[in-house]
């Protein structure tokens, strides 16, 4: 498919990227993105929360900050009750609030099966942006939230996580970004990205893709979810797990000394999962302990770019 182009579009479909940002002026550029899916929590305004969440994290991936947002439901209002819908809006709307975004409209359709999502607008300086492109050589990368909400989700579907742990999960998915985007605004970024329904691997490979870096994820340092080992070690794992790791094989080398779990876990498709950015190692390590001391717990060093593996993901 030919795309339409625009020297005003910029950032588009041309490489994967987190949102479209398109420039208005020369100190003013607006990002657009959109995400919703089915639940996968029982609890619908909890649901609402984890959808709000994961679709105002792509404005964060981007640097940018979230204004508006609109609603996207489907729903089947035949075979249930409309009760559950208001539950799910309100928790998206409890999420809108907390970014400081206002809700400026929506729509609903019918459909068999109930979805729910966000359509968000945020703003951004032009030279300001942050793609998935533009780590360097010696970057440390830091991931800001703990994986493995693919598999514990799994879990819950089939009665096995107990209730602290999926209240956990939830948790953990209807945090926002916005503390930790805002706390890497203070430091010289070199890119970023959220990572979601590629998991860490598909979404670090984007970043590396047809570029002249690659990556080393230490894969013992990856912050994680309690309770993973048992579900891997019980091949317990969603389909989408399968599907990312089979798709980016080819780009990865990895140290058969790395636990079976970890190898799952890096390929665990994460819904609102944490920001994947690069930046120098000095100021990572600052960063990382802001992040620690200022509301972002679970952030860690899980690695760093090199120049001698250039489009890979060498995984330790
Ligand atoms: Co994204
Ligand atoms: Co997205
Ligand atoms: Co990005």
């Amino acid at each position: 498919m030919e795309f339409p182009e625009d020297p005003n579009l910029l950032v588009g479909l041309g490489r994967p990227d987190d949102a479209g940002v398109y420039k208005l002026r020369d100190d003013l550029a607006i990002i657009q993105t959109v995400d919703f899916f089915t639940p996968i929590v029982d609890d619908p305004y909890v649901f609402g929360q984890i959808a709000a969440a994961n679709a105002l994290s792509d404005v964060y991936a981007m640097g940018g900050q979230p204004l508006c947002a609109m609603n996207i439901a489907c729903f089947p209002s035949k075979t249930m009750d409309i009760a559950v819908l208001h539950e799910i809006l309100r928790g998206g709307l409890s999420k809108m609030r907390e970014a400081g975004v206002v809700l400026a409209g929506g729509h609903t359709v019918e459909d068999l099966e109930l979805k729910y999502g966000l359509s968000v607008t945020g703003v951004i300086h032009p030279e300001e942006i942050l793609t998935n492109l533009g780590a360097r050589p010696g970057d440390r990368l830091i991931l800001t939230k703990p994986l493995g909400t693919g598999i514990l989700t799994t879990a819950v579907k089939a009665g096995l996580l107990d209730a602290d742990g999926s209240a956990r999960m939830s948790a953990v998915m209807a945090t926002l970004n916005r503390r930790a985007a805002e706390l890497m605004e203070s430091c010289d970024v070199h890119a970023c990205t959220d990572v979601t329904g590629f998991g860490l691997i598909g979404h670090a490979a984007e970043m590396v893709e047809d570029s002249p870096v690659g990556f080393i994820i230490r894969a013992r340092a990856l912050p994680l979810l309690p309770g993973l080992q048992g579900f891997c070690e019980m091949g317990l794992l969603p389909a989408g797990l399968y599907r990312n790791r089979d798709f980016r094989a080819p780009m990865v080398d990895m140290d058969p000394s790395v636990p079976a779990p970890l190898q799952d876990v890096l390929a665990d498709p994460q819904t609102s999962g944490g920001l994947l950015i690069a930046l120098a190692e000095g100021e990572a390590e600052t960063l990382l302990e802001r992040m620690h001391r200022e509301g972002v717990p679970d952030a860690a060093i899980i690695g760093e770019v090199v120049a001698d593996a250039p489009g890979r993901i060498v995984v330790r």
